[in-house]
């Protein structure tokens, strides 16, 4: 399963880089909003140093525009995938831009007819948003296994991204169900290292070579 950090803060980026486990980032106008830079220079320093896929989304809500944008967005480098919203219009330049051999990862999946659509339009990814649908009662994980066993009876090679991941629940789940993907905020990426009994076990270590003769 790959790791992406869905972030736009370059600091937050090169952190994870620095565990090793950084296949790729996400970032969405939201988080380009909170990171307080220009887009231009996030997108910049972010291709800048990360050689995986960069998914950069675009703003535009009819097609000709999207895709026009996609154009623009590719050419802050060759591994920027375009995120594009699960709409018709998204759809349709997900379709061009297929057969442009751009790629392409479709947001805000809520349901998983979406995803089957987005798929046979040419898409590399889908997103569900898992975390947005536990925060209104519904099981977000459900959504990514409907997904995932859709792809597999139909061997669709689409790529499952599971995305608004918010606990380390949600990744061992994506984990155990063969999601090819998730996107994390590096908050949950340094919850994933820790267990106390971990922690406990280094400090015994510790003060136990304090007894050793030296
Ligand atoms: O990158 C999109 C997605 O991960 C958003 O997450 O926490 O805003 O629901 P969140």
């Amino acid at each position: 399963m790959k790791f992406f950090i869905d972030s736009a803060d370059i600091s937050e980026i090169k952190e994870a880089q620095a565990l090793g486990i950084l296949d790729g980032v996400t970032t969405n106008p939201s988080l380009v909003a909170k990171s307080g830079q220009p887009f231009d220079e996030v997108a910049k320093s972010i291709c800048s140093v990360v050689q995986g896929p960069v998914n950069l989304e675009v703003i535009s809500t009819n097609w000709e525009e999207m895709v026009a944008e996609a154009r623009g967005l590719r050419k802050y480098g060759g591994n920027v995938v375009v995120k594009v919203p699960m709409t018709a219009d998204g759809l349709k330049a997900v379709k061009q831009l297929h057969e442009q051999h751009i790629p392409t990862n479709v947001t805000l999946i809520f349901q998983p007819i979406q995803a089957l659509l987005a798929a046979k339009a040419g898409a590399t990814y889908v997103s569900p948003f898992v975390g947005r649908l536990d925060d209104i009662s519904q099981d977000g994980m459900e959504l990514a296994r409907d997904i995932i066993t859709i792809y597999r009876h139909y061997d669709v090679k689409t790529n499952v991204l599971v995305a608004s991941v918010r606990n380390p629940v949600h990744i061992l789940e994506a984990a155990k169900m063969g999601a090819d993907v998730v996107t994390v905020p590096l908050k949950v990426i340094q919850q994933l290292m820790k267990h106390p009994l971990t922690e406990a076990g280094l400090k015994t270590f510790l003060d136990d070579w304090k007894k050793v003769k030296v």
